[in-house]
């Protein structure tokens, strides 16, 4: 054991981690996909999921305004979209309709649950906390879905 810099500690504690991908709205009722690597489950009753927003994302401005978000477990069918929406921002496209996954509208507040994804819990944003350059947005699971057969993706299907 040895004193270390962050940097190295964190690159060689944070694997195998899974990907995950917010869906949230901006003020034009467009949808935003955002790819995501620290989110949290935070409790079991009722179940909440956390998840970590950096301040120069777009995604941050539209989760500000409407309070609610897909947190969706993308499966291995999803890969160039997971890569898509974790690198281009929805300030200049419609991320979701370029990558050309079909969804349909969820329950809690119409926002899209794709079809080819492994789960999506659809969350109402219950508080936020700022960290440093990034803001964690707690959001409670209202509706859970599943499909058995897909496989879920890790943040080495992307590399
Ligand atoms: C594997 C991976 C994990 C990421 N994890 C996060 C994260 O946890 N929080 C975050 O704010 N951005 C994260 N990003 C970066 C955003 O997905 C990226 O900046 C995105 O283009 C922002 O889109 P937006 O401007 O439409 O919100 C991640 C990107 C990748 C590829």
């Amino acid at each position: 054991m040895k004193r270390i810099e962050f940097s190295e500690a964190n690159a060689k504690t944070k694997h195998p981690a899974k990907v995950v991908v917010a869906i949230v709205k901006d003020k034009n009722g467009k949808f935003n996909p955002i790819t995501l690597e620290w989110y949290m489950k935070t409790s079991i009753k009722p179940p909440m999921f956390a998840i970590s927003i950096g301040h120069t994302r777009y995604s941050y401005e539209c989760i500000q305004q409407n309070r609610f978000f897909n947190l969706c477990f993308p499966s291995k069918e999803m890969i160039e979209a997971t890569k898509l929406w974790g690198s281009k921002s929805g300030r200049d496209m419609d991320k979701l309709e370029i990558a050309g996954h079909d969804w349909f509208d969820g329950r809690l507040a119409k926002y899209p649950i794709i079809k080819d994804a492994k789960a999506t819990f659809e969350c109402q944003v219950i508080t936020q906390v700022k960290s440093g350059d990034h803001t964690i947005f707690v959001g409670e699971v209202k509706y859970s879905w599943l499909d058995e057969e897909k496989e879920v993706q890790t943040v080495k299907d992307l590399m």
